[in-house]
């Protein structure tokens, strides 16, 4: 009998997957297995045992691996096939840096054509974030606040790439916040911001919106910092 390399052991897969969902199937089970720690990053994943683990061909598993390549979750090397990423590429401040030129041009392209539904939706998730105290959660939660409030930018693109980002942050939080010892998070920056919105502020949204980033950096570099992340970044 052969072994499977230990991380996958964690994986669950209910019966057999029909062929036409296997890619969205493997992309969400790995996608959550990343986030939410049980494949650590530096796991390589290999295309056959995960054709074995999943019952389909490579064909789906490479077409899930490249998805997840394109969010950042996974890197490929030739050498290595696809390893799981380190939790930020690179260096926050940069990352955070570039999430604040993207997600400010959405935020001005989107706040003219957002409408009262979506402030109602995006100040139910600052209501929800509230009360929340599980890190994967609130992960999730904040993505779809600053998704909300971005929704409306008509450049498509300029949206893949900022919900990249928040995908980037949304493992970062998973991981770490409750590592850190952080208390729960207080919802200030995002009312702030969503009051701006709503008086269709632009600068004014913007600035708020640079400020709330910039706490994320400060968290993140503060982090980085401490031994057990970086003994946790050099495992790869
Ligand atoms: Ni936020």
């Amino acid at each position: 009998m052969t072994q499977k390399p230990k991380p996958l052991h964690s994986i669950k897969v209910d019966g057999p997957i029909p062929a036409h969902l296997a890619r969205s199937v493997i992309e969400e089970t790995l996608r959550s297995a990343i986030l939410d720690g049980r494949l650590p990053c530096g796991t390589a994943l290999r295309q056959q045992d995960l054709a074995d683990l999943f019952g389909v061909s490579r064909m789906p598993v490479r077409e899930a691996l490249r998805q997840l390549e394109a969010q950042e979750l996974l890197s490929v090397t030739t050498h290595k096939g696809a390893v799981v990423a380190p939790l930020i590429q690179g260096d926050a401040t940069e990352t955070y840096e570039l999430r604040i030129l993207l997600e400010s041009e959405a935020l001005r392209q989107s706040i003219p054509l957002l409408t009262a539904a979506d402030h109602a939706r995006a100040a139910d998730y600052i209501e929800e974030l509230e009360a929340q105290h599980d890190y994967t959660e609130i992960g999730r939660l904040n993505r779809l606040f600053h998704m909300a409030l971005y929704s409306k930018a008509p450049n498509q693109r300029l949206l893949r790439l900022v919900e990249d980002g928040l995908n980037e942050e949304e493992r970062f939080l998973r991981f770490n916040l409750e590592a850190m010892g952080l208390g729960k998070l207080s919802q200030d920056d995002h009312r702030a911001m969503l009051q701006a919105v709503q008086d269709r502020d632009t600068e004014l949204s913007i600035k708020r919106l640079e400020q709330h980033l910039n706490r994320g950096v400060e968290v993140i570099t503060r982090y980085l910092a401490t031994p057990a992340a970086q003994s946790r970044q050099a495992a790869r």
